[in-house]
């Protein structure tokens, strides 16, 4: 790869690392334990290896997955898998690099038509005031909040799906990274990584138990419960929850490569991290 492809990559996740950490110190916390941990083991270990990263956005042509993946395309991506959560009502794709130790992309789109007249509304209010020139600029992708969002229509779209909220309150910005387990070196599995970090203080989702997947679907995954985060709405300030950090753990397929698709019911129950009820 391009040197200069590989400083614009790395430039892209170090934007979108710092506008998630910085929302969700949570996340950097639980990055610099585990760290310290591997550092037990090997003291030359610099960073941990992100094994996706996670963006969501509204089925707008403007803005849609491709609209978005198309940043991580003109960098050498490809856009691989599709996966469909028809009770979330939401469609998404994954993108991959050639450079396995880069992240992948998992981005995912509200199937607008589907919803409610609010729903529909309220993205046709955000999507006005976002010209297409700004989506076509990388930074479109941590550029956060740029409309009046209230405290009163967040608690109705919740009603309503808990993803369209979501992107109401915060904005177009990571939705969570994810530590690759398969590169740890001091945690042997995703049992072990996850008791590290609730010993540490931290509770995981429970939804669909602790781990989702099983090694015969060739993906585990685990992720934290979302902090709670206080967030200006033009009605006031108020705590609800923002990211959560995810861990996955890949197996080999026949041909003895790591696997590196999703698994749609895993998903379903890791969306729930962000759930305000739980
Ligand atoms: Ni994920």
């Amino acid at each position: 790869m391009a040197a200069d492809a590989q400083k614009r990559i790395h430039d892209l996740f170090d934007s979108l690392w710092a506008d998630y950490t910085a929302f969700n110190p949570q996340a950097k916390r639980i990055y610099d334990l585990i760290l310290d941990n591997e550092r037990t083991k090997d003291p030359s270990i610099r960073a941990l290896v992100n094994d996706h990263v996670a963006l969501r956005t509204f089925d707008l042509p403007k803005m849609g997955v491709d609209a978005l993946g198309a940043h991580f395309v003109e960098l050498g991506y490809k856009a691989c898998g599709e996966y469909v959560f028809e009770e979330k009502k939401l469609f998404a794709r994954h993108f991959e690099h050639e450079d396995k130790t880069l992240p992948k992309v998992f981005i995912s789109e509200l199937e607008t038509k589907k919803f409610s007249p609010l729903v529909q509304s309220m993205v046709k209010e955000v999507s006005d005031q976002i010209t297409e020139a700004e989506i076509k600029k990388p930074s479109f992708l941590w550029s956060r909040r740029k409309w009046q969002a209230s405290h009163a229509t967040y608690q109705k779209l919740l009603a309503e799906s808990e993803y369209a909220a979501w992107v109401y309150a915060f904005g177009f910005r990571s939705n969570h990274f994810t530590i690759s387990v398969n590169h740890l070196k001091s945690f042997k599995d995703l049992p072990e990584l996850n008791g590290f970090v609730r010993a540490k203080g931290y509770a995981l989702n429970t939804s669909g138990g602790e781990i989702k997947g099983t090694p015969a679907q060739l993906l585990e995954q685990s992720s934290t419960l979302a902090e709670k985060t206080r967030l200006e709405f033009s009605d006031g300030v108020h705590e609800i929850p923002a990211c959560y950090y995810e861990f996955a753990r890949r197996y080999p397929q026949a041909d003895g490569k790591l696997y590196q698709g999703f698994i749609a019911a895993s998903a379903d129950k890791i969306f729930e991290s962000t759930n305000v009820r739980q």
